[in-house]
């Protein structure tokens, strides 16, 4: 397994932003910026069309490569679709399935994202399957309701050893891109609610080994503050994940955030 939750998990979801040169330059400049490579996971998370660049500029790095999004179907008549063994051939370990906006924007469902999960995981491809309510579910009580649906069909028959291999991304909407962010007592309630949720359907073990991430206007002055709640291991980061300086502050922070856990 390439990942562990005893060192923060720091993924950038660089979105549709980025052209192939300004992606490598970038990576370039997170490896200039001395992430505390050592003391912590990263993920970049380029548009598709950057990620054999990327990946050929991180070669020999520790950070790692992810892409946002991929179909279910190995191969076939899909056109503008992307399949898992695609992703492995450039060198991406990791993709994000089901981020809020394909769910609101390309009409994703929890059926949808099983598939994609399963796929991914038969592909040897790790899954960060996000997750999260609406403000409107938030201001009627759903949001556990809400997360626990998504868990449950978004992981449908899946045994522990496979539930073992994929991450977990909390992002409430009404979080994302907005600039409002979780307090760290309303995160850590969702997260620690997330891992009984795992520990019931999939035993202890791997409750406990999850990395559950934060996501949604995260930023180096917030980061510390969430990744010091015991159930948050990481962060899911769009927006701040662009630049490098502030990438790398949100990493310096979550590192020590872990080191006063
Ligand atoms: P944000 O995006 O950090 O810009 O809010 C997070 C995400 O969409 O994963």
């Amino acid at each position: 397994m390439n990942f562990t939750n005893e060192k923060p998990f720091i993924a950038g979801n660089w979105k549709m932003f980025k052209t192939v040169p300004e992606a490598v330059d970038m990576v370039k400049k997170l490896h200039e910026a001395s992430l505390g490579l050592e003391k912590a996971q990263f993920v970049v998370i380029p548009a598709y069309t950057a990620l054999s660049e990327v990946s050929r500029a991180l070669q020999g790095s520790p950070v790692q490569i992810g892409a946002q999004n991929m179909h279910w179907e190995d191969r076939g008549a899909f056109t503008g679709e992307v399949a898992a063994p695609m992703l492995k051939d450039v060198g991406c370990s990791f993709v994000v399935i089901g981020h809020s906006e394909r769910r609101q924007l390309f009409g994703e469902t929890n059926e949808t994202v099983n598939k994609k999960i399963r796929a991914a995981l038969t592909h040897g491809l790790v899954p960060i399957m996000c997750i999260g309510e609406s403000l409107e579910e938030k201001e009627g009580g759903n949001t556990i309701p809400k997360v626990q649906s998504q868990i449950t069909e978004g992981l449908e028959g899946l045994d522990a050893e496979q539930v073992r291999r994929i991450i977990i991304a909390y992002e409430p909407l009404w979080a994302i891109g907005t600039g409002l962010t979780a307090t760290p007592d309303q995160a850590q309630e969702v997260h620690r609610f997330i891992r009984s949720d795992l520990a019931e359907k999939h035993g202890n073990d791997v409750a406990s080994c999850a990395i559950i991430l934060y996501g949604g206007s995260v930023k180096p002055e917030n980061t510390r503050s969430l990744l010091r709640e015991k159930d948050i291991n990481g962060a899911l980061v769009g927006g701040a994940s662009l630049k490098a300086d502030s990438f790398a502050e949100i990493a310096r922070e979550a590192i020590k955030a872990y080191e006063e856990k």
